[in-house]
């Protein structure tokens, strides 16, 4: 049986067409030893086969439409790596309806890119595989007296496929909805065990056993456990400082299950009670955060998100003083950025940063039912920084959730875990 999203792939290729979707290696950490195989999101969304060293061909016309190239069996090699399908498993267990050793591919090439129009190939991911192709098809031209027919386009499948992972099937959904789960549940651990005099590495210990103990591989990107003025740090994964007491704490993690990322950030008090100055911030970002939230329906674009968070947060820093002027001249001039610096948020899926285009020329992009996104405000005032009351340097506060958009309005999967201050206070007081 083809798996559905293949068969729909096949169904949105061009007439006499063939695309050539190859698997991720195993990458070396150091020696000999290699990081835990993942396997790339396009290859896996489209065959769910989760092995190196494989590479998919899918010719819609040709009598064998999907022939998958994968590792043989190999009794001394699986004694210390494990089973491998094979080439009789990727056909009885993954649906393929031919299949070879991955070592005979480059021998079989033409014989797939002959008689196709149009081929549907990455360039610019491996250059490996890029100069095989090109010079097979290079080597297929030269003969131009014989009846063989090279492909005369290159399109990307991320065209088809790209745009089909923007759009979540109903089986994706709850995927996403046990990924986000787990995630809720690791934040709420994290929000009742945390004391001052702990170390960053001991929440992300916590946060990461939860994830494993619940079957995801692990974090869906290094988790971010910033105390203190590191929360003013976007990407600080040293997750190596003490967590103070009267400091808040910065937590962005989220889970990888079944190959879907979830992705929350919540900020909280690290001695289980905000500060006035905490709350200032906290509840600005939460306004924005929640009326944001509310406007993801379809046809809002991205940039209509991003501009109503950028005019919530302008006009409520200029309230606690932390921009002076008129909030439309700031907004003009982009005065919010030295607070609030990267976008609301993003697609998520099997990528936690997922696929698909932002923008149509120079159209943002409109929310469709299916879409899955983080909307991720956030305000970072560094200790450094010049010309703010001095009660909130330090002090970077984000909140993040993973929402669906639905012709309904929004669903936010990520609700298990609180985020009002008073509900997390209540929660670490407990
Ligand atoms: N954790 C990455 C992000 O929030 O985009
Ligand atoms: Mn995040
Ligand atoms: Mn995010």
């Amino acid at each position: 049986m083809i798996r559905r999203q293949l068969e729909e792939f096949m169904r949105r290729m061009a007439p006499k067409s063939v695309a050539i979707i190859p698997g991720a290696h195993d990458t070396r950490r150091s020696n000999d030893t290699h990081y835990r195989f993942r396997q790339d999101s396009d290859f896996f969304y489209l065959t769910g086969f989760e092995e190196p060293d494989s590479l998919a061909v899918i010719k819609p016309e040709a009598e064998k439409r999907y022939t998958l190239f994968v590792r043989p069996r190999d009794p001394e090699r699986e004694i210390w790596d494990g089973r491998r399908a094979g080439i009789e498993g990727a056909k009885s267990e993954f649906g393929a309806e031919e299949s070879f050793p991955i070592a005979e591919f480059e021998s079989k090439l033409a014989e797939f890119l002959d008689g196709a129009d149009v081929l549907y190939y990455r360039l610019g991911v491996d250059s490996d595989l890029d100069n095989k192709i090109i010079q097979e098809i290079s080597r297929m031209r030269s003969l131009n007296r014989k009846p063989i027919h090279p492909p005369e386009t290159i399109i990307d499948p991320a065209t088809i496929v790209h745009e089909m992972r923007v759009l979540k099937s109903e089986d994706e959904i709850a995927i996403m909805q046990a990924s986000a789960d787990i995630a809720a549940e690791a934040h709420c651990e994290a929000m009742k065990a945390v004391r001052p005099g702990m170390q960053e590495y001991q929440i992300e210990a916590l946060i990461e056993q939860i994830f494993r103990r619940h079957g995801a591989s692990g974090p869906a990107y290094t988790s971010i456990v910033g105390g203190g003025p590191n929360a003013t740090v976007l990407h600080y994964i040293n997750n190596d400082g003490e967590l103070r007491d009267g400091d808040l704490l910065l937590l962005d993690a989220g889970a990888e299950y079944k190959g879907y990322a979830s992705d929350i950030t919540r900020t909280f008090p690290i001695n289980g009670r905000y500060t006035k100055a905490q709350r200032d911030i906290y509840d600005l970002v939460l306004k924005a955060q929640m009326s944001c939230v509310k406007m993801v329906r379809p046809g809002v674009t991205h940039d209509q998100l991003k501009q109503h968070s950028i005019e919530v947060l302008t006009e409520g820093m200029v309230e606690l003083g932390l921009l002076k002027g008129k909030t439309e001249e700031l907004i003009k001039e982009k005065k919010y950025e030295k607070f609030y610096m990267h976008g609301l948020g993003h697609m998520l899926g099997i990528d936690v940063h997922d696929v698909g285009r932002y923008y149509y020329g120079t159209e943002s992009r409109a929310l469709e039912p299916g879409v899955v996104m983080t909307v991720e405000p956030g305000i970072y005032i560094a200790p450094d920084t010049k010309d703010v009351p001095d009660k909130y340097l330090g002090i970077g506060v984000r909140i993040e959730d993973d929402v669906l958009c639905t012709n309904n309005g929004p669903r936010v999967l990520t609700t298990k875990v609180p985020k009002h201050a008073e509900e997390i206070e209540e929660l670490m007081n407990q």
